[in-house]
Parts: structure tokens; C-alpha cells; sequence
């Protein structure tokens, strides 16, 4: 590999060609395209050979590190392995060569599959109704919030605020604020989970909602749930579970028997979508019947043997998305979750459990372990004893880098010192992790030893430490050098 890639218009060389399209023996109708729409030069578009191309991207891909390199323990990504055959299923031509505006007649197999998703999400939440439209999980509490919010208005008022714990992800009170509500900030307790005496205090009838991750953003699980709802529903509010952890839950528990009134899915970490790299999403919605009016249109509904999307939905909040949400998302996932079965399922939740754990337990002799109790799927760690050595949790994460692995998502959740939160998943074997505790031991071992090494890191990638400000601000991204 080169380690410096030159962009693909330098490769450009004129007349040079990737691949030749035969003559059209197709004879031209009709005046087609007007003069003024046709552009009036070709593209600029670089002239390579098609062996060129390969290289080119092919040297691209191994310079990123994704999940098909190395172990990538991004914590509250759920950067798991995702089967290819779930992606040759969403590529059938007769999946992804279907028009959004085709009848909904012709398009059979589709809602189908839409339908059948959505069934098996409610088998999994709990939950009594569904919509596939949100493109992310911010857009689904979005969605949900502004149902919240049409179901409040019937009942006399939407009220003014909704209440997030201090360990709640970003997205939250940014959905929080565009649903036209005040963000209400409630400290965790001294164990990390939801502060029940200190919510009884704030709870009052201007309090529309109640969102909690569970498990929570520390990757531990809120035991006093029911309590918890009781409190909320008992002044008429409503409780929402941000669903984007349900990578720990499946076939053990279920929301909507837990209490709360709605819930997201984020089918790109849980359900077989490749995450990352900013690639479609999809982040259904789940809610409990006296919310089902508000769920966008259309709504994919079977009648006998035929499926059809309703549209005559006159309490529904409207369209979140264009067409029907990330139509290839959902085959990706009824996919996943058809050929993992019910029992597959739990084994997944089961075995994302273990393995943080078996980090929790081998890496808290070397690391600070915030908080006691066992972990769900992902462990948040703190670097605060490295950093009294004067190295930081940025240094160690760029160090991993070093070592072929992603790190650990650092400084979140924002209530832990040097936070250092990891997620392995199930896709990662007891090799991987053994691997993966002995690179932190040596990192810790160098923090007292040769503390420079990481604060110089990472040494063996392509692009060595950046100004973190400088590359955020002044970014080169052209296509061309001149
Ligand atoms: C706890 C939690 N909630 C919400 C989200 C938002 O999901 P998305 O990134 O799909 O908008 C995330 C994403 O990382 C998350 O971890």
C-alpha cells in the first residue's frame, strides 16, 4: 500500500479508458432531452484504466479501519459483524431495482416484507404498533416525540418539558428541543442508574415525558423500572425508551412489558445493517396502542391475502420520510432476524453480555471501573489513574490505533472522567478480546514506563496525530489540486 494515495484525477491520463460500452443498436425516439436541459461541455471525470480504479479504492478501503480489518470496539455503536448474506438478499434485483412510486399492487413482495418486519418488531419490543419510515434513531425519538406531543394536545395540553438523565446520548435533547420542548436535566445517581427520589422532586404536570436508554448509556440496566413509569404515567406523562441498546435485551425482556409507552429500534447496530461510514440507516418506531393514530402515513397493513399502505390516517403526525424509510434496511434486517430464530436472538443478547463483562472483570485491575455493578452489553471504563500519570485517554486511544484496533469511544458518557466506554458485541471471539486486554495492559504498562510513546501515537498509520481543531476547521476535501 502507498502511504500516500494521490487522488484519483492525478491517476487521470487523457484517452485512457476503464471499460467501453458497445453501440447502442437502439434507434433514438423522438426529439429527447431539450437543448437547454443537455450540458453544454462533458464532466470532468478522471480517464483510467479500470485496473486503476480497483487499486485505487481498494488502497482507500484498507487505509480506513472498519469492522472487516480488525476489532472495533466502538462503544454505543454496536460496530458488530453483520452477515454478507443478509446484504446478497437486500441486493436482489427484485429488492433493489423496485421503484418507490411502483403500485403498491406490483410491489407485493416489498410490503411484505415491510409488514413481516414490522410484526417481528413488535414480537421483539413488546410493543402493540410500528413505523419503518425514520432513516435514524434520532429521527424515530423525533418521530415519537412529536406523536407524544399530538397524543398530549388530545388529552388538554402537550405540556412544556421532558426529562432526560445526565447520561442521556446527544441526540435526545436535540429531539427533545425540535419537538418544541424544554430539556429537563436529571442527575444519575451514585450508582449510575436514574435518581427515582430526585425525579420524584421535578415530576409535576408540566413534565410531557420521560426518555431513558436502558440499558443506559454506562451500559447498565435501570432496575426500578416499573417504579420508575408508575411515578411518570401517575402525573399523565409518558415514557419513552431509547431503544438504540436493544443489542443487550433481545429475547430477555421486552419494553412494552416493562411499562413504556413507545420506544426506537436503531436496526443499524441491532439488526444487520453495516454501521458507520454514514451509510443509510434505519430507526423504527414502536408504540403502545393509545398512540397508534399519531404513527406517520402511510402505515403497511394487510388485508386477507394482500398487503396495502394506508393512507387515511387522520391523527397522524404526517410523513417523516420520503416514500417508506430505508426500504433496503428492512430486508437487511427481516433477513438477520429470520435466520437467527428466537433462540439466536437471546444467544446474541446473552453473548454481547459476557463479553463486556470478561473485559469489565479482566481490565478493572489495570483501569478504574466507575461503577461497580456487572455491565450489559458495554462497559464504560475511566483513564483517570493514566492520567495522573500525565497520559490521557486521547493518548491511549490513538495508541490502539498502533496496534490494528479501533478504540473504544472516549470522553462519553460525559459524566465519567476520561471515559473510556467499550463495546465488543458477539461477533468477537475469546481470542480477540484476550488480545485486545493484553494491548490495554501493555498501554497501561507504558503510561508508567514510556509515557511518551503514547503521547506521540499513533506511530504506524498512514496519517500520523492530527491538530484535532485544525483538522476539523480547516478541512481539504476537493476532488481537484488546482
Ligand atoms: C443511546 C443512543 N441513543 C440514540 C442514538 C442515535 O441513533 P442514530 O445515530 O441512529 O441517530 C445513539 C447512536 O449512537 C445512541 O447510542
Amino acid at each position: 500500500m502507498q502511504n500516500e494515495t494521490p487522488l484519483i484525477f492525478e491517476l487521470s491520463r487523457e484517452g485512457r479508458r476503464g471499460y467501453d460500452a458497445p453501440d447502442s443498436s437502439v434507434q433514438a425516439v423522438g426529439p429527447g432531452l431539450s437543448p437547454e436541459l443537455r450540458r453544454k461541455s462533458p464532466p470532468r471525470l478522471p480517464e483510467v484504466s479500470e485496473n486503476t480504479v480497483v487499486r485505487h479504492y481498494t488502497n482507500l478501503s484498507v487505509r480506513n479501519h472498519h469492522i472487516d480489518r480488525d476489532f472495533y470496539p466502538l462503544g454505543s455503536c454496536t460496530m458488530k459483524y453483520n452477515p454478507r448474506v443478509n446484504e446478497q438478499i437486500a441486493s436482489l434485483p427484485g429488492f433493489a431495482s423496485l421503484h418507490p412510486l411502483q403500485p403498491a399492487i406490483t410491489a407485493q413482495g416489498a410490503l411484505e416484507v415491510m409488514f413481516r418486519l414490522g410484526e417481528a418488531l413488535k414480537e421483539v419490543t413488546g410493543l402493540d404498533a410500528v413505523t419503518l419510515q425514520p432513516a435514524a434513531g434520532a429521527q424515530g425519538e423525533l418521530t415519537a416525540l412529536l406523536m407524544f406531543r399530538a397524543y398530549l394536545t388530545g388529552q388538554g395540553g402537550p405540556r412544556r418539558k421532558i426529562i432526560i438523565p445526565d447520561s442521556a446520548h446527544g441526540t435526545n435533547p436535540a429531539s427533545i428541543r425540535v419537538a418544541g420542548y424544554e430539556v429537563v436535566e436529571l442527575p444519575s445517581g451514585g450508582d449510575g442508574l436514574l435518581d427515582v427520589e430526585a425525579l420524584k422532586r421535578i415530576l409535576d404536570e408540566e413534565v410531557a415525558a420521560l426518555m431513558l436508554t436502558n440499558p443506559n448509556t454506562l451500559g447498565l440496566f435501570e432496575t426500578r423500572i416499573e417504579e420508575i413509569i408508575s411515578l411518570v404515567h401517575g402525573i399523565g406523562g409518558l415514557v419513552y425508551m431509547d431503544g438504540a441498546n436493544l443489542n443487550a435485551m433481545l429475547g430477555i425482556c421486552r419494553p412494552g412489558e416493562m411499562g413504556f409507552d413507545a420506544c426506537h429500534i436503531n436496526l443499524h447496530k441491532t439488526f444487520s445493517t453495516p454501521h458507520g461510514g454514514g451509510g443509510p440507516g434505519s430507526g423504527p418506531v414502536l408504540v403502545k396502542k393509545h398512540l397508534e393514530p399519531f404513527l406517520p402515513s402511510p402505515v403497511v397493513c394487510r388485508h386477507g391475502e394482500r398487503f396495502e399502505l394506508d393512507w387515511d390516517r387522520p391523527d397522524s403526525i404526517g410523513h417523516v420520510h420520503t416514500f417508506f424509510g430505508n426500504f433496503g434496511v428492512h430486508v437487511r434486517a427481516l433477513a438477520y432476524i429470520l435466520s437467527m430464530g428466537q433462540e439466536g436472538m437471546r444467544e446474541i443478547s446473552e453473548t454481547a453480555i459476557v463479553n463486556a463483562n470478561y473485559l469489565r472483570a479482566k481490565l478493572s485491575t489495570e483501569f478504574e471501573l466507575p461503577f461497580g455493578s456487572p455491565c450489559m452489553h458495554e462497559v464504560v471504563l475511566s483513564g483517570d489513574r493514566q492520567k495522573a500519570r500525565g497520559v490521557r485517554t486521547a493518548d491511549m486511544a490513538k495508541r490502539l490505533l498502533d496496534y490494528g484496533m479501533h478504540p473504544p469511544t472516549v470522553y462519553f458518557p460525559l459524566i465519567v472522567h476520561e471515559a473510556l466506554m467499550i463495546e465488543p458485541t458477539e461477533s468477537e471471539s475469546k481470542e480477540t478480546l484476550d488480545e485486545f486486554i493484553e494491548v490495554m495492559r501493555q498501554i497501561n504498562k507504558d503510561s508508567l514506563e514510556n509515557p511518551d510513546l503514547l503521547k506521540t501515537a499513533p506511530h504506524t498509520t498512514p496519517v500520523r496525530r492530527l491538530d484535532e481543531a485544525a483538522a476539523a476547521r480547516m478541512l481539504d476535501i476537493r476532488y481537484y489540486k488546482d
